[in-house]
């Protein structure tokens, strides 16, 4: 039942990067609908642990990963909190960490949860059944900020005047649906005219500040590479600019060198020789996996090698 609903993305590059290994206890940061997770643990001997904030997610995915139950632990948290499952289920070191971060295509096909413009919906958009909804962001939120988010995560060029564009609907009447939004994203800067609907960005955007994705992300990652045995890996699968950049940071610091911007006037982010990168450039979907799944398209994996210290 849940093979169909989500594809794994890079799935033959995240086993070859992962290299999962008979005895190796394996963290999958975001488990999803458990596909990646099902490869580690069709390797006889492999553990697992899956996080997700998404209960409905890891319902699936503990379904699909039912074969290896007694190897797989399955936890409802964020991976901001990997530290203290890990230390809660006695795990001190990892063989190796999965980070797909995002959003499953089981959230973008559900109407209720609000992800999509495709289906009109109530405006929810949040991964987890907690926290404020899209509809509640977009009652409070401030047009600078609203201006700042869609620039910086939507990378929406007609920031502005999308922005202006939702606080006038919104004095009108609170924008409760995805179809509500869309309509105003169109109002701002016209119908689509090509494959990609101009709501495309606002939606990515209100998403990633709704879930506040970007938070957690760099102390996760360094945790989970400090837990990392010498050999043990480190994979990420961005599908965003900024997401990317923070892995890209992340492994290059942690190799040793330095990430600060050009021009500082001395070195503040401290680089240490904890891994080796093993992508100096992004894996990309080939074009058969991009053909066959859109959401490949935007994929950018990275991984590294903790060192033998
Ligand atoms: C792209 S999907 C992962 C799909 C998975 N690799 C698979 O093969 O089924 C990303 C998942 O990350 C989860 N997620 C998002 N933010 C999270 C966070 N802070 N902590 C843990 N999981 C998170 C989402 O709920 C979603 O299920």
């Amino acid at each position: 039942m849940t093979g169909a609903l989500h594809v794994p993305v890079l799935l033959e590059a995240v086993l070859q990067n992962l290299a999962p290994h008979a005895g190796g206890v394996y963290l999958d940061a975001t488990v999803g609908l458990g596909g990646h997770a099902e490869r580690v643990l069709a390797i006889p001997g492999t553990r697992l642990v899956g996080l997700d904030v998404d209960p409905e997610a890891l319902a699936h995915a503990r379904q699909r990963l039912a074969f290896a139950a007694d190897r797989a632990a399955l936890e409802e948290a964020p991976y901001g909190q990997l530290g203290q499952v890990l230390d809660r289920l006695g795990i001190a070191h990892l063989a190796g960490a999965l980070f797909d971060l995002g959003v499953s295509s089981l959230q973008l096909d559900t109407p209720e949860r609000g992800f999509s413009f495709r289906h009109d919906a109530p405006l929810d958009m949040r991964f987890s059944s907690s926290g404020v909804t899209a509809a509640q962001w977009l009652r409070e939120v401030a047009e600078d900020e609203l201006v700042t988010t869609l620039w910086e995560l939507g990378e929406e060029p007609g920031a502005r005047r999308v922005a202006r564009a939702i606080l006038r609907a919104r004095d009108r009447e609170p924008v409760l649906t995805t179809g509500q939004l869309r309509r105003i994203v169109w109002s701002a800067l016209g119908h689509p005219r090509t494959r990609i609907d101009p709501a495309t960005r606002t939606f990515q955007a209100i998403r990633m500040a709704v879930n506040r994705e970007l938070e957690s992300l760099p102390a996760a990652l360094e945790s989970a590479a400090r837990r990392l045995i010498p050999g043990g890996r480190l994979v990420v699968i961005a599908f965003h600019s900024l997401e990317d950049r923070i892995a890209k940071h992340t492994m290059r610091r942690l190799s040793g060198r330095c990430v600060c911007p050009p021009g500082a006037f001395a070195c503040q982010c401290d680089p240490e020789q904890v891994l080796t990168v093993l992508t100096p450039r992004p894996v990309r979907a080939e074009e058969p996996e991009a053909e066959a799944n859109p959401r490949a398209r935007s994929a950018r994996l990275r991984a590294a090698e903790r060192r033998a210290t």
